[in-house]
């Protein structure tokens, strides 16, 4: 087993940092990377933007879209999941010429139960100003086979199922949802199929040809560990037509210069901004291959897997899922006690969130997770075994009731 990583990264070291999933966190030799595209920038305004950035983004592209196995042609970087997500959802619900939106009245967005709440927001509101339905189906829990899943999901298709929405990981939950073949079936239905993979980028090894989805969405920031505004849109050839910009900048509405696609001339150059996050990207990529990132993360999931047994075996409760790399990887959201049903913060799991950290310096999400107490630990390269004993022992002393009834 590798060893942790810890002083590669710039985290404070007097923080037990639990909570990847929520922001990423940068390791120094990409972050320097990172100031250096700044100080380049800063050095020549006039040449960087005038006469390289293209060709480097062109360069920083290519790199990003061989790690995702798909044409770098189909792919752009995007500050962030939720503005890429947003060019495909607002692209469904845009007139064209002459034609109706793709999405009319009465057509079905297909979604789970399990979303995050941002994409939950961008798809009510393109249901709003389409007179689409967005409709949430059930996922039973513990997930239990692929086929289980595929078929609860399933069950909410309809002929009037124009689009797919769904995480490939998703974030209250961090349980890896089978994409592969939802995308399959959706095909052969002449179902788009947009995916959510802002936490599967790195924490999961992807191949976006294989996934076949038209749409995908990732974050570089978060399990990439690239700097904070890094992620990208990737779109299937076919989908790239019906795609517009967000925002409506010089490359719109002019023939794309040789070699160049749509998706690329059109949403690349969005007039002045820093594109040192973009450029450090492969950087990121560098470095988790340098560090046999393989091991790392076969070893934070090992991590994952003991917290969430040995958590288990002092509360009683049950998991969410088996204990499968198939169904988590390096985040595990585990049962505690203490939820309460309703949309307010349960007490006890407020009580417990700053117990956890003013007591333990323990960075780490808890929630009232419909009603059912969750923690969502993460865990990368800098964490070991340390962290989970540490974990462990505030959870022992600070959860609101010890041992549940084995369910
Ligand atoms: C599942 C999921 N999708 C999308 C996002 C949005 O990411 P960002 O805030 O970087 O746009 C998040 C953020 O945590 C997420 O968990």
């Amino acid at each position: 087993m590798p060893n942790s990583l810890k002083s590669e990264f710039l985290l404070d070291p007097d923080v037990i940092f639990l909570n990847h999933g929520s922001f990423g966190a940068c390791p120094r030799p990409v972050f320097e990377a990172y100031q250096q595209w700044q100080r380049e920038l800063e050095r020549q305004p006039v040449a960087f933007f005038g006469r390289r950035s293209a060709a480097l983004l062109a360069e920083a592209r290519a790199k990003l879209a061989a790690y995702l196995n798909v044409e770098a042609d189909n792919v752009v970087y995007f500050p962030n999941p939720t503005t890429a997500m947003n060019v495909a959802a607002r692209s469904l619900a845009l007139p064209r010429p002459g034609q109706s939106p793709l999405l009319a009245p009465g057509d079905e967005i297909l979604t789970t139960d399990q979303e995050y709440p941002a994409m939950d927001r961008t798809w009510e509101f393109i249901a709003h100003i389409t007179a689409a339905r967005y409709v949430h189906q059930p996922i039973p829990l513990p997930l239990t086979s692929e086929a289980d899943f595929v078929d609860a999901f399933w069950a909410g298709v309809n002929e009037r199922t124009r689009v797919i929405f769904l995480s490939h990981i998703t974030c209250s939950t961090s349980l890896i949802f089978p994409v592969q073949e939802v995308c399959r079936r959706a095909r052969e239905a002449g179902i788009i199929t947009i995916v959510d993979g802002a936490h599967a980028v790195s924490q999961i090894p992807l191949d976006l040809t294989a996934i076949g989805a038209d749409i995908y969405a990732g974050a570089c920031h978060k399990w990439l560990c690239a700097p904070k505004g890094a992620a990208f849109l990737y779109a299937r050839p076919a989908a790239q037509e019906w795609l517009e910009p967000l925002v409506v900048s010089r490359g719109w509405g002019h023939q794309p210069p040789a070699g160049v696609s749509s998706l690329v001339a059109f949403h690349e150059g969005q007039g002045t901004r820093d594109l040192s996050a973009f450029l450090s990207a492969p950087a990121a990529i560098a470095f988790q291959a340098e560090h046999d990132w393989d091991s790392q993360r076969r070893r934070c999931h090992a991590l994952a897997s003991e917290t969430r047994r040995r958590l288990n075996a002092f509360t009683g409760l049950d998991s969410l899922c088996p204990d499968s790399e198939q169904w988590f990887s390096q985040m595990v959201s585990i049962r505690i006690p203490g939820g309460a049903p309703g949309q307010e913060g349960a007490p006890a799991l407020v009580e417990l969130h700053n117990r956890l950290y003013e007591d333990y310096h323990i960075e780490m999400p808890v929630m009232n997770w419909r009603g059912q107490g969750l923690i969502r630990v993460s865990l990368q390269a800098y964490n070991d075994e340390s962290d989970v004993d540490t974990l462990i022992e505030a959870l022992e002393r600070w959860l609101p009731q010890a041992a549940q009834p084995a369910r």
